[in-house]
């Protein structure tokens, strides 16, 4: 076991990892919810993962330096809507700074409030199971309320080596 109490070297830069971790294809998702002031907020996030069937838990990180933080880290509800190949548009929409990402955006309360974008594969509404500090991100493990498939047919959107593409 280590003695020091120094922080490890890694022996690779960043952009060694920002690329090694760009050769795991994943599936793209918007997380979002409501805000204090009735509005909504979301992120496009493809760190989202199950995590445990009984009970039913999933995963996903933020940055810590998100503007939009301090509403998850508050929030009774939020949605997680899984993406179709058809709404690249969306995901570019919720990476993107800008006032309101939801403007012109169709989208409908869920069960427990939280906003479900319209045309998504499927979407999972979650209260939170627990809130850690996790490096540079703060990890979210959610426990999912409801649940729902409507596109589930569609080919999916997918991000693979800092692009965007489909199943
Ligand atoms: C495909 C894709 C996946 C992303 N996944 C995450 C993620 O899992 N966690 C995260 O914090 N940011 C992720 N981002 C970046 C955020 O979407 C973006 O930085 C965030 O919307 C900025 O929020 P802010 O402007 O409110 O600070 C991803 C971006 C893209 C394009």
């Amino acid at each position: 076991m280590p003695t020091s109490t120094h922080r490890l070297r890694a022996d690779f830069s960043e952009r060694e990892l920002r690329d090694a971790l760009g050769e795991f294809a994943t599936g793209v998702t918007v997380i979002a919810t409501r805000t204090p002031d009735g509005g909504c907020t979301g992120f496009t996030a493809n760190s989202f993962n199950s995590v445990s069937l009984d009970p039913p838990l999933v995963v996903w990180s933020l940055n810590r330096r998100a503007s939009q933080l301090t509403a998850f880290e508050r929030t009774a509800c939020y949605s997680i809507n899984v993406l179709t190949h058809a709404q690249q548009a969306l995901a570019e929409r919720f990476a993107e700074p800008r006032g309101n990402r939801f403007a012109g955006v169709a989208f409908r309360p869920g069960p427990g409030g939280a906003p479900l974008l319209d045309g998504c594969s499927a979407w999972f509404e979650c209260r939170h199971h627990s809130v850690t500090p996790a490096g540079d991100h703060v990890l979210f493990i959610g426990e999912v309320l409801h649940l729902g498939r409507t596109h589930a047919g569609d080919a999916m959107l997918t991000f693979h080596r800092g692009r965007f593409g489909s199943t």
